[in-house]
């Protein structure tokens, strides 16, 4: 084992992860799209479903990373593995996802191989921190991972990205922050005992300067928290749409727990007291390559339809 994460950390994000996670892939799916995607959606109609929304998402993240055939994309903390699927389908990427759940990455690779795209893309169960320190990529995404990754270990985490990224490579980071005046509340003492073991979320300002620490060129700076406050009530509602099946699956202690996280969310995205924010980062290096974007036009094209393929 690596040197960089002592085991102790690495247990306890382990459990932690497991805590949250293993409450089953099926119980996920009775809220999540048909994609299985777990952060903010990106609706470019106000009132859209949330399948279109976070098939916008994925889009999003894929035109902002100016994502280009043959390119390799790491896709830190991918889930259920929906970032990497669709930047190798429909962006033709080489794309490596790593997630702390084993039975989010037993389902990425099930789904990956069905659609027959095992020659461009992969997920691997383990922690990003443990990876090779010299593997390169292109591309780096981590989408809803640094709300897991504690601020102490902000330094370590961007730098291992930096690290890990070819000279002038685009990182998107995508993440929860909360906002400037913020303190804990009762709701964050209940959501960290009951759903986030280890969650611990800094304001965007902290999370820039320790960005621009580790060396990163900020270039694009992106609030969504009005996004959120809409997918948070969109899960909350399919929960509650299907509350019997939820019953069955993890029993009433864990339905209602889950459901009072989700209404929280929803209503501190709603209240501005959480917030969302995609940064758009380059490492400093080759500015030859011509991949950062210089204006935001590219990313205002018509969307692909969100039909699963
Ligand atoms: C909120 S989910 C987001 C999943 C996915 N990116 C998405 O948008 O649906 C957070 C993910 O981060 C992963 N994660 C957290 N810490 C990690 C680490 N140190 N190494 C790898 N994955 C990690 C979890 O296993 C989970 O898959």
């Amino acid at each position: 084992m690596s040197s960089r994460l002592s085991a102790r950390v690495q247990e306890r994000d382990a459990r932690a992860i497991a805590h949250h996670y293993d409450v089953s892939n099926d119980f996920y799916a009775l809220f999540l799209d048909p994609l299985m995607v777990y952060t903010c959606a990106y609706y470019r109609d106000p009132k859209g479903p949330l399948e279109q929304a976070q098939a916008d998402k994925l889009d999003l993240v894929c035109r902002k990373l100016a994502l280009e055939p043959g390119e390799t994309m790491l896709d830190v903390g991918c889930g259920w593995g929906s970032l990497s699927i669709w930047a190798a389908q429909h962006h033709g990427v080489r794309a490596h996802g790593v997630t702390l759940s084993r039975a989010q990455a037993d389902y990425a690779n099930a789904r990956i191989q069905a659609l027959g795209l095992s020659d461009r893309c992969r997920v691997d169960y383990g922690d990003a921190r443990q990876l090779p320190a010299d593997t390169r990529y292109d591309k780096i995404a981590a989408v809803g991972v640094i709300e897991h990754v504690g601020r102490s270990h902000y330094p370590a985490f961007f730098g291992l990205i930096h690290t890990l990224l070819n000279p002038g490579g685009l990182y998107l980071n995508h993440g929860i922050t909360h906002s400037f005046h913020w303190k804990p509340t009762s709701q964050t003492e209940f959501l960290y005992r009951y759903v986030f073991p280890n969650g611990d979320i800094a304001g965007l300002t902290e999370t820039l300067v320790e960005i621009e620490r580790a060396r990163f060129e900020i270039l694009d700076v992106e609030c969504l928290r009005a996004h959120y406050a809409r997918t948070c009530r969109q899960w909350v509602e399919g929960l509650q749409a299907n509350a019997e099946e939820a019953r069955r699956l993890v029993g009433e202690r864990v339905y209602r727990t889950w459901l009072l996280y989700l209404t929280c969310s929803a209503v501190a995205f709603e209240t501005s007291s959480l917030g969302l924010y995609q940064v758009l980062l380059q490492k400093h290096g080759d500015q030859t390559r011509g991949d950062a974007p210089q204006t935001r036009e590219r990313l205002y094209v018509p969307g692909l339809d969100a039909t699963p393929r």
